[in-house]
């Protein structure tokens, strides 16, 4: 593991931030297995968003769509969170108020443990009829052969995931706005930072005076902006970051 420096400016911010946001992406995941979508080997490399992840592309090939999103769901059921993860649970017990705002889908943060996660982009665990709202588990709709449809209403079950083109669930883009604009230091960890509007949070967080670091193996649009680019993964570096923090916060008492 390759070591990394920290700077005197973010030692300074571990030892008295009272408010931390986790701003994460596919790249926090990509160590527990799931692929990530951009990059040489990222999904859309291979398969068109247009066609998997739009309403358009579902209401033309539902079974595609559904074949694809039933793959995701045990490909996701199959992996565990990694040292990533549990370093931000690990958070919550050295900063008193400790957020994770995710693009995930894939229900990583919450079965690693973290108490507060807004899920900008939805959840793949949880499903819903298009026609009267009907939630359903992944067991209800992998069993089904095809396409589900509502045991209620017969109509089409879809999960509840934010296509492209849709937009974001309301409530939980306030309180990630909320939670960037009162953020003391917001780490921005595992995304390439261009898909809006979740990729406005860091520099809204950073405006409002919190200390923006990024976290990524490779540079993005946002390292230019950011007040500290630690470059590789996030497995590596935010275990890291959290003894560094418990020495500073140590020093204190
Ligand atoms: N640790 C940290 N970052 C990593 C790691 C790692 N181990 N491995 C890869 N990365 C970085 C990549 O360098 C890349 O910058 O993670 C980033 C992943 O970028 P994307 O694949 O574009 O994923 P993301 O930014 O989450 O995509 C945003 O786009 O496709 C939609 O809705 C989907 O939520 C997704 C959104």
């Amino acid at each position: 593991m390759k070591m990394i420096r920290l700077s005197k400016r973010l030692m300074l911010r571990l030892k008295s931030a009272e408010s931390v946001v986790a701003f994460t992406g596919a790249g926090i995941s990509a160590e527990s297995g799931v692929p990530t979508f951009r990059g040489a080997d990222g999904i859309w490399a291979k398969m068109r968003p247009e066609e998997l992840a739009s309403m358009a592309g579902f209401l033309k090939n539902p079974d595609l769509v559904w074949q694809w999103y039933a793959h995701r769901k045990r490909v996701i059921a199959d992996v565990e969170p990694n040292a990533g993860h549990r370093a931000l649970v690990d958070m919550e017990r050295l900063f008193p108020h400790v957020t994770v705002i995710t693009q995930n889908i894939d229900n990583l943060h919450r079965r690693a443990g973290s108490s507060i996660v807004h899920e900008l982009h939805g959840n793949i665990e949880r499903n819903y009829c298009m026609k009267c709202g009907t939630t359903y588990a992944n067991e209800a709709v992998l069993a089904a052969a095809g396409v589900p449809l509502c045991d209620a209403c017969g109509g089409t079950i879809r999960p509840d995931v934010v296509w492209f083109g849709e937009m974001l669930p309301e409530e939980e883009w306030d309180r990630s706005l909320r939670a960037a604009q009162s953020a003391d230091l917001f780490f921005s960890i595992g995304t390439s930072s261009v898909v809006y509007p979740a990729a406005s949070l860091p520099l809204t967080a950073k405006m409002q005076g919190a200390y923006l670091v990024e976290i990524n193996p490779e540079p993005t649009p946002l390292t230019g902006r950011a007040d500290e680019f630690l470059q590789g993964p996030a497995g590596d570096i935010l275990p890291m970051i959290c003894t560094c923090a418990e020495q500073e916060r140590r020093a204190m008492t």
